[in-house]
C-alpha cells in the first residue's frame, strides 16, 4: 500500500515519467501531480450499508426535533454532511431516520422517533433526539437511516455509538460480537457536553453516497 505522500508523490512521477499518467491539456508535471493529489486527498470512502431492519414505516414528518416533551432519555444531537465519495457535497437528499426509545421500544402505531429529513439545497443535516435504548434482538444502541438522492445509490445503514456499554470500552476488539454490527466506521465517539448541570450528547455522522 502506498500511504505516505512522498512515496506517493514518487509513485506518481515514476508514472508520468513512463507515459502511465498523462495531462490532457499542455500542463507542468507540477500542475499534473496537484490536481491527482488534490482530487486524491478529497475522495471520501462509501458510507458502509446495514441492514434496514423490520421497523421503518413511510410517511415521517419532516421535523428536525424529533424529542418527545417530558419523556426521559440523553439528549442527543446527531449532525453531519451528505458528499458522494469524491468528497463533493450532494445536494437535495431525503434522509429517512429512526430509532427506540430510552426503553428500547419502537413507535409502530405513529412516528416517535422518526423523522423524513428534505435537505433542498443543503449539503448536511441535523436532528435533535435522544440517545436510543436497547433491546433484546440487537443489543447495540443504534439510529437507522435510508438515504436517497439525485445522481447518487440509495443508502441502507445504521448508526452505532462508541460508548455503548455493548461494546465494552473497546469498539475495535467487540464490534463483531454477536453479528450485529458489520462495520467498525458506523460507529461514532460521542461528545457530551455539560451545560449548566444540562447534559446532552453529540456525534458527527457524515453519509458518504455512491454515485449511481
Ligand atoms: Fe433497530
Amino acid at each position: 500500500m502506498i500511504d505516505q505522500p512522498l512515496r506517493r508523490r514518487t509513485f506518481l512521477e515514476k508514472c508520468i515519467v513512463r507515459g502511465l499518467l498523462v495531462g490532457a491539456a499542455a500542463v507542468s508535471q507540477s500542475h499534473l501531480l496537484a490536481v491527482w493529489e488534490e482530487a486524491q486527498a478529497k475522495a471520501r470512502k462509501p458510507t458502509p450499508p446495514e441492514v434496514l431492519g423490520p421497523f421503518f414505516k413511510k410517511g415521517a414528518p419532516h421535523h428536525v426535533n424529533l424529542r418527545v416533551p417530558r419523556e426521559p432519555g440523553m439528549p442527543l444531537r446527531i449532525s453531519g454532511k451528505i458528499l458522494d465519495s469524491r468528497g463533493e457535497p450532494v445536494h437535495d437528499a431525503r434522509i429517512d431516520l429512526w430509532h427506540a426509545d430510552y426503553r428500547g421500544v419502537y413507535d409502530v402505531l405513529g412516528y416517535r422517533y422518526r423523522s423524513n429529513l428534505r435537505l433542498e439545497n443543503a449539503a448536511e443535516y441535523a436532528v435533535e433526539t435522544i440517545m436510543p435504548g436497547h433491546y433484546p434482538s440487537r443489543p447495540a444502541q443504534h439510529v437507522h437511516y435510508l438515504i436517497t438522492a439525485p445522481g447518487c445509490q440509495p443508502l441502507v445503514t445504521q448508526l452505532y455509538f462508541a460508548t455503548d456499554p455493548f461494546f465494552e470500552g473497546d469498539p475495535d476488539g467487540n464490534y463483531q460480537k454477536q453479528g450485529i454490527v458489520h462495520n467498525r466506521e458506523c460507529i461514532r465517539p460521542v461528545t457530551l457536553l455539560d451545560e449548566n448541570t444540562s447534559p446532552r450528547s453529540a456525534v458527527s455522522f457524515d453519509l458518504i453516497l455512491e454515485k449511481a
